[in-house]
């Protein structure tokens, strides 16, 4: 029997290539350049798998028309906001994602990002480089202490407690945090946190709010011009979930004005586009989407879309199914 065919629209790393070169009839974009949607929509039409990152958009209109090769698409990631799930169903197409092997990793970089922009970590390293520092002084780059703050955390699902274990017991920060079901209060205790009901109640008393939410249309601009006015004054926003949680335009406002005191971001609306207005800005520490960015990560989540697409085409359920 001929190898299922598969397309894997960006490099990989090398050990999940070659996995996947062994068992399947396996085409890389050796490019390494995002398709566009007349490649992704032929990639649908010409293949039985395609194995999608969060950079290849997959709406509705992708799916339309005339009877689609594709069976599975084996997402490489946690994430997959960006394939239209509804349509690839009706298509009875499975999709299948990564959860659990970047819970650490992307917990890491929330808390990189905590401390950078709390401890104007992003300044200082820019001000060594540009060969602008003329030394030490008491009053020079002066940020605020993490110990005995109140960290708020909206959506409390593996990344989010992960986050909320490293901010009490590594740094001694109070935890609450928001979450749309309830939480057994002994769960949330094991990571010293605490549930509460809303997320402005979450908002009012947290120095820092960090968004370990899902993306997509049910949080888009969860955090909004009004949540950002509820924070507390001289709090900070750390994002590390998806960028459409946030709404970029009234972030940036609320930056400028300080009606927050600044921002660490992993993830932007409009990917790899990042405004001018917030690049420009002092108070922001910004990341190139890196939650998930080591060695050991990113090779867990390339064999975890192996392990679902080989189940998937040996007939059995793949362990990782959304849809
Ligand atoms: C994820 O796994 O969701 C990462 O953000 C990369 O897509």
């Amino acid at each position: 029997m001929s190898k299922p065919r598969i397309l894997v629209t960006r490099r990989w790393p090398v050990a999940v290539e070659k996995v996947l070169s062994e068992r399947f009839d396996a085409t890389f974009n050796t490019d390494d350049v995002a398709l566009d949607a007349g490649q992704l929509r032929e990639a649908l039409l010409t293949y039985d798998a395609v194995l999608p990152t969060v950079s290849d958009k997959l709406p509705a209109a992708l799916f339309e028309g005339q009877a689609l090769r594709t069976k599975i698409l084996g997402n490489f990631g946690v994430g997959f906001n960006h394939i239209d799930i509804a349509a690839a169903r009706e298509k009875g197409i499975v999709v299948t994602n990564t959860p659990g092997v970047l819970t650490d990793c992307t917990a890491d970089i929330a808390m990189l990002l905590l401390l950078s922009v709390a401890r104007r970590g992003g300044e200082g390293e820019r001000e060594v480089r540009a060969g602008a520092w003329t030394g030490w002084r008491p009053t020079h780059l002066v940020g605020t202490k993490v110990t005995g703050k109140t960290v708020g955390i909206i959506g409390f699902g593996r990344i989010g407690r992960a986050f909320a274990q490293r901010c009490h017991f590594g740094f001694g920060m109070d935890v609450v945090f928001y979450n749309r079901s309830a939480i057994d209060p002994m769960e949330a205790a094991r990571y010293g946190a605490v549930q509460l009901q809303t997320v402005e109640d979450v908002l009012e008393v947290s120095d820092f709010v960090s968004l370990h939410c899902p993306g997509g249309a049910e949080n888009r601009h969860l955090m909004n011009a009004a949540r950002f006015a509820a924070m507390k004054p001289g709090a900070f926003l750390i994002n590390t979930a998806r960028g459409d949680v946030v709404d970029e335009a009234a972030l940036i406002s609320a930056l400028e004005q300080g009606t927050i005191r600044g921002a660490g971001l992993d993830v932007y609306e409009a990917e790899p586009h990042v405004p001018e207005r917030l690049r420009s800005l002092d108070n922001v520490v910004l990341l190139p989407h890196l939650g998930s960015a080591t060695e050991e990560t990113r090779t867990a989540m390339g064999m975890k879309v192996v392990d679902n697409i080989t189940a998937f085409f040996a007939g059995r359920e793949p362990p990782d199914r959304v849809v």
